[in-house]
């Protein structure tokens, strides 16, 4: 007999069953990020995310802390304008912690894309801290198309800035957002790390 708990660590490893949650929290899930900008691969998670869930909020951080290239505001009008036509998908900006962000939106599936070992370290202490935080919410992984396994924002900033070609690796709406940038002299290597 299984005993019903939310705290699967402090129970030394006994199995134990969580405290249920209602069918359709099950079906909507949260995929955070900085998104600065959104690259295919993020699209790639996104559209496999869409099979599994009738909903996903795409968290767009707004964080002072970190330099972006792209405001929040442009962050999340590029998401907006890529799924425009896909009423499960719903774009907002969000700061403080994601599982008070998860837990407003009643989720209880945070979403993240796992692209190679070298992010795991990363995955596995956010998924860890944010179970220590809220222990009802899982991380749910998904590894995007191989065609999309190499790319992050970070490099997408970088090739674009020294005349490198980016089409297919990210949606032409972002395209054009970057050339717009790269005009204005606000896209220079090194700038805007990620
Ligand atoms: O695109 P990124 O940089 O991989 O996204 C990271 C993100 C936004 C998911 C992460 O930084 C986050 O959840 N920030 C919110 C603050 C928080 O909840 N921190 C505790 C978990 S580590």
């Amino acid at each position: 007999m299984l005993t019903r708990t939310t705290d699967f660590d402090k129970d030394m490893g006994n199995p134990v069953e969580p405290e249920p949650t209602m069918p359709w929290m099950r079906n909507r899930a949260v995929y955070p990020g900085f998104f600065d900008p959104i690259t295919n691969g993020h699209v790639d998670i996104i559209l496999r995310g869409l099979r599994l869930f009738d909903k996903i909020f795409v968290a767009v951080l707004k964080n002072p802390k970190k330099q972006a290239l792209f405001s929040t505001k442009d962050r999340v009008a590029m998401i907006q304008e890529i799924f425009a036509h896909q009423p499960s998908i719903e774009v907002k900006a969000f700061d403080g912690l994601l599982v008070d962000f998860v837990r407003r939106q009643k989720a209880r599936i945070v979403i993240r894309g796992l692209r190679a070992v070298s992010d795991f370290e990363y995955e596995f202490q956010m998924a860890l801290m944010n179970r220590q935080l809220d222990p009802e919410i899982e991380t749910f992984y998904m590894m995007p198309s191989v065609h999309y396994s190499f790319l992050n924002s970070g490099v997408v900033k970088e090739v674009f800035a020294l005349g490198g070609s980016v089409a297919g690796l990210v949606p032409e709406i972002v395209e054009k957002k970057l050339r717009e940038k790269l005009k204005q002299g606000r896209l220079s290597v090194g700038k805007s790390p990620q």
